[in-house]
């Protein structure tokens, strides 16, 4: 590839583009809530055109953007240009997919009296685009010796095909007309844990140890060995307690207690080596809030813990936590590890209203007094929901134009 191309990375700027789109929905959503949504709109349809760009067209293209930065250096080889392409193509996927989930969520739409799954189809395309990524890294990097980095992208790549046969799942179910309920949510979970907390998960933990090795190499090595052990199993823990058979969530909960350990071993080895640099705005924010995530995702292990987790509405926040928190403030710290602090303009009030967004969903949880909640939690959430959406418009609007005049700003610092 045309490697000044990759430098100045338009591919980050589309991503945020994306994270733009999809966090005003999820605005739009959080004043839904509140007092209904304009023009006919659905909560529901709504809510999964917010999720579907967030994954497809903001971290997922972020996270293969940044890869692709580093792989010249892990591999001593030029790129093939088709990796741009199929970058392009899950932007325009996902933008399509999104279109289409707000119309119809997952209904078909009738066009000239045909009932076509036009959200469906889109997310298909995804899924294909992101086959192609994988075929494209794995001739990028086929016959180099594994590093960590590499290890861990090997295994995030290998967890998003995982994830993906879930979503093939669906459609097989509901074109069954399988009526066991354990079946469409098994694969409804199977696709969105594997994709969040295999693709995810993995390939920013793959990031950091790119540019911060680990100091301790025996218990990187654990770390690394536990996650992946356990982590096939884990989706089964989202599942409503009643529906997975006793034996099935035991094993399920041996796979989140080997997660969890994992990832806290992981996060012991990385701290002292993302310590030294990058101030607050670095990674000790994300990894403190991966930790959080792995305290929570260790609360799902025990039904009757679980069970109090899904009465008194965790998930969302829990989501957030590992979402907004560890995953995107990750990826800002990793542009700038990668193209310098010039590709993150604004990132310190990033951190400050996401850790904001994030405070402001405790009230909606069963962990505050039922007492102190009442219509101010949800109004008060819808405000500060509005943070790291202006932050994001401000950072990309300089972006644009910055980009316009310094080049060479955005160029990679590492080396
Ligand atoms: C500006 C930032 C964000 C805002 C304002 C926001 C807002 C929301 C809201 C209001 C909901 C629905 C809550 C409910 O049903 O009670 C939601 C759900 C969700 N959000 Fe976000 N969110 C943001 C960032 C993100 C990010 C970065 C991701 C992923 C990368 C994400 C993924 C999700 C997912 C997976 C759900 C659950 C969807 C479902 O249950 O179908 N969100 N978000």
């Amino acid at each position: 590839m045309d490697e000044s191309r990759i430098k100045i990375p338009w591919v980050w700027l589309a991503a945020i583009g994306c994270f733009v789109i999809a966090g005003s929905t999820g605005s739009l959503l959080r004043f839904g809530l509140l007092s209904g949504l304009p023009a006919g709109l659905g909560l529901v349809n709504v809510r999964h055109a917010h999720s579907h760009l967030m994954y497809f067209g903001w971290v997922t293209p972020a996270l293969m953007v940044l890869i692709v930065a580093w792989l010249p250096r892990l591999t001593a080889r030029s790129l093939s240009a088709r990796f741009l392409w199929v970058m392009g193509a899950i932007i325009g996927f996902a933008l399509l997919a999104y279109v289409m989930f707000i119309q119809y969520g997952y209904q078909p739409a009738e066009l000239d009296g045909r009932r076509l799954p036009l959200s469906v189809l889109a997310a298909t395309l995804n899924v294909l685009a992101w086959y192609a990524y994988a075929y494209l890294y794995y001739r990028a990097t086929r016959g180099v010796p594994r590093t960590r980095p590499l290890r861990f992208w090997d295994a995030a790549l290998i967890f998003m095909i995982l994830a993906s046969l879930g979503a093939w799942g669906v459609a097989v179910v509901s074109r069954l007309q399988i009526a066991d309920p354990f079946w469409s949510q098994a694969m409804t979970h199977l696709f969105l844990d594997l994709f969040s907390e295999g693709w995810f998960v993995l390939a920013t933990l793959g990031l950091i140890f790119a540019v911060h090795p680990a100091q301790t190499e025996k218990a990187a090595h654990w770390g690394e060995q536990l996650i992946v052990i356990g982590l096939p199993v884990l989706f089964l823990l989202a599942l409503p307690v009643g529906l997975v058979p006793a034996g099935l969530r035991a094993i399920a909960g041996l796979g989140g207690l080997l997660v969890a350990g994992g990832l806290l071993l992981t996060i012991a080895v990385l701290w002292p080596a993302v310590s030294g640099s990058g101030g607050w705005t670095g990674w000790r924010v994300p990894l403190v809030l991966l930790t959080l995530k792995a305290v929570l995702g260790l609360g799902m292990i025990l039904p009757v813990t679980a069970r109090w987790a899904e009465l008194n509405g965790l998930r969302i926040f829990y989501l957030h936590v590992l979402l907004m928190g560890f995953v995107t403030l990750g990826l800002v710290v990793a542009a700038r590890e990668a193209w310098g602090r010039a590709s993150v303009p604004g990132h310190r009030w990033l951190v400050i209203t996401v850790l904001a967004l994030l405070l402001s969903l405790v009230p909606l949880t069963g962990f505050w007094p039922n007492a102190w909640s009442g219509r101010w939690a949800l109004q008060a959430a819808a405000v500060v929901s509005l943070g790291p959406v202006i932050v994001m418009v401000v950072m990309l609007v300089t972006l644009i134009f910055r980009e316009v005049r310094t080049e060479s700003e955005l160029t990679p610092v590492a080396d």
